[in-house]
């Protein structure tokens, strides 16, 4: 535990788990998601205010369903388990489970006793969402209904002596209503958290620590201009100063003017030791003739490190590698053996074997809403904290084919049109990614008197929370149609726009 004040969420394999934990931390309640699996024993230790039983596909009657120590219910903490939870709940303390013949799922109205310290302040009905099959038919001795819907006798029951709350709904998700005051009922009336969970508290609390750990060490760091990156490197920095060194690998197939513009944030503004490593040529000479998209980003992925690690050799001596690893990116599986540790998925994964004493990681426990609050408490400017995801091959995989320069200025001349005009209608903070792509393509088009064969360039825009799955963005056409126009007009060899109107799956985000 990294917070003096914390609540467990303890996962069966639900869905919506780091959903849970992100609708805590938002209310100011630090939570940690852990597997099923912890013991009484080590919850105890931790000094947990509060624990939360996720939801779970699983019915708790099934043989290897994801059961949790009994005795977590008589460690005097208050436990608030929601629909898997709520029904693994009942099952274990001596309630009835059933299942029904229907599943009910979707926005249900149900109904509420709001003398229920958990249902304080609200109306005695609202929607929220179901999504079961499995239902409580009785409720544990010493526990009491709280609320009904149509086809649930048991929506909500609680055992107030001993702290024991369940639902059979979704409070985290949206569609419920009055899903968060719910949720904070728990924190605050049952749990009797403070709310000490800000992030200018944290900025604070990590620079202290950063300094506590490298001393006066040094420490590096490759910095793409991402928001977790910049975030995790301006904390280093308010930590330890000059003792940072930040290498900026300009592989020069980055945005148009990004590659500036990270260096007058990070160099002018906070006056940070930065190299920027101009390598463009490098990375073009490697890439001569390569279409295929793997071997695109293999290649940039092995030239990044080792341009990186020809940069640190200049420097000397380097105690610890700063990474801006996020929450999401190392949380357990619920119900996996061993912890899933996703792979950094970001620019070229630095070679393990350099030789550095330690990692410093000061994002690894926050959420990317979190980081980006931080980001703005430490003074970076809104369009960095509020940029987009980029590719670490960044256009290498947006020009279909082999790359050349000539391709590379058109597509960045496209795609900052594309850009421009989607900030100026005000629809940046609602299309999750969006870019230009050099589709290979040629096609006749005429212009003035004259017939043209020229290229394609096509535009993709999505709307996702999590990048697994994502719709295309439904831009307004009188917006489309002057993006359009202007890149016709103002980018050379372009003779066609299209914009790409497929969801992932059975597309991907990217094109290649
Ligand atoms: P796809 O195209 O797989 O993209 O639907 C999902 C998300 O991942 C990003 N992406 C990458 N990021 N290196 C990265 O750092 C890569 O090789 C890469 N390929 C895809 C993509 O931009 C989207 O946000």
């Amino acid at each position: 535990m990294i917070h003096n004040e914390a609540v467990l969420i303890l996962d069966f394999g639900g869905q919506y788990s780091q959903l849970i934990a992100r609708r805590v931390r938002d209310l100011n309640v630090y939570c940690e998601i852990k597997s099923y699996k912890t013991t009484a024993e080590q919850i105890s230790a931790a000094g947990y205010k509060g624990i939360i039983f996720s939801g779970g596909p699983n019915s708790v009657y099934a043989e290897d369903s994801p059961i949790c120590d009994k005795k977590v219910f008589e460690l005097g903490i208050p436990v608030l388990g929601i629909c898997y939870g709520a029904q693994l709940m009942s099952y274990s303390l001596g309630g009835k489970v059933q299942s029904s013949e229907v599943r009910e799922y979707g926005k249900t109205p149900v109904d509420f006793q709001t003398t229920s310290l958990l249902f304080q302040g609200l109306e005695d009905r609202s929607d929220c969402w179901m999504s079961h099959t499995d239902y409580i038919s009785a409720v544990p001795s010493g526990f009491k209904i709280t609320a009904t819907s149509g086809n649930c006798p048991v929506a909500a029951m609680e055992n107030t002596e001993k702290g024991l709350y369940a639902l059979q709904f979704h409070p985290e998700v949206e569609h419920s209503v009055r899903g968060n005051e719910m949720l904070r009922n728990f924190l605050y009336n049952v749990c009797k958290c403070s709310g000490d969970w800000v992030m200018s508290s944290f900025a604070l609390t990590t620079i202290e620590q950063i300094k506590a750990t490298v001393g006066d060490k040094k420490v590096i760091c490759a910095l793409s201009g991402g928001v977790d990156s910049s975030v995790a490197a301006l904390l280093v920095h308010k930590a330890i100063g000059k003792n940072l060194t930040c290498i900026f690998v300009d592989h020069g197939m980055l945005r148009k003017n990004e590659g500036d513009d990270v260096e007058r944030v990070f160099r002018n503004q906070f006056d940070m030791n930065l190299i920027r490593v101009n390598a463009q040529e490098r990375f073009l000479t490697k890439l001569a003739g390569v279409d295929e998209p793997e071997k695109k980003r293999k290649i940039i992925g092995e030239e990044f490190i080792r341009v990186f690690e020809e940069e640190a050799n200049k420097i000397g001596h380097v105690d610890f590698l700063c990474q801006g690893t996020i929450y999401p990116d190392v949380v357990e599986s619920g119900v996996g053996d061993a912890a899933v540790i996703k792979s950094h998925h970001n620019v070229g994964g630095l070679p393990e074997d350099v030789g550095f004493t330690g990692i410093v990681e000061p994002l690894r426990n926050l959420f990317k809403d979190e980081v980006r609050r931080v980001g703005l408490e430490l003074g970076i400017p809104a369009p960095l904290v509020w940029r987009q995801p980029f590719p670490g091959p960044g256009l290498a995989i947006r020009i279909m084919g082999e790359i050349t320069s000539e391709k590379l200025e058109i597509l960045k001349d496209a795609d900052a049109i594309f850009r421009e005009e989607i900030v100026e209608a005000g629809m940046d903070r609602n299309i999750n990614q969006y870019f230009a792509v050099l589709t290979g393509i040629k096609s006749v088009g005429v212009m003035g008197d004259g017939r043209t064969y020229d290229n394609t360039i096509a535009l993709r825009g999505v709307t996702t929370s999590d990048f697994m799955t994502a719709d295309w963005a439904r831009i307004p056409y009188d917006l489309l149609a002057k993006i359009s126009s202007r890149i016709i007009n103002e980018v050379k060899s372009v003779n066609r726009v299209v914009y790409d109107i497929t969801s992932k799956p059975p597309a991907t985000i990217e094109w290649e």
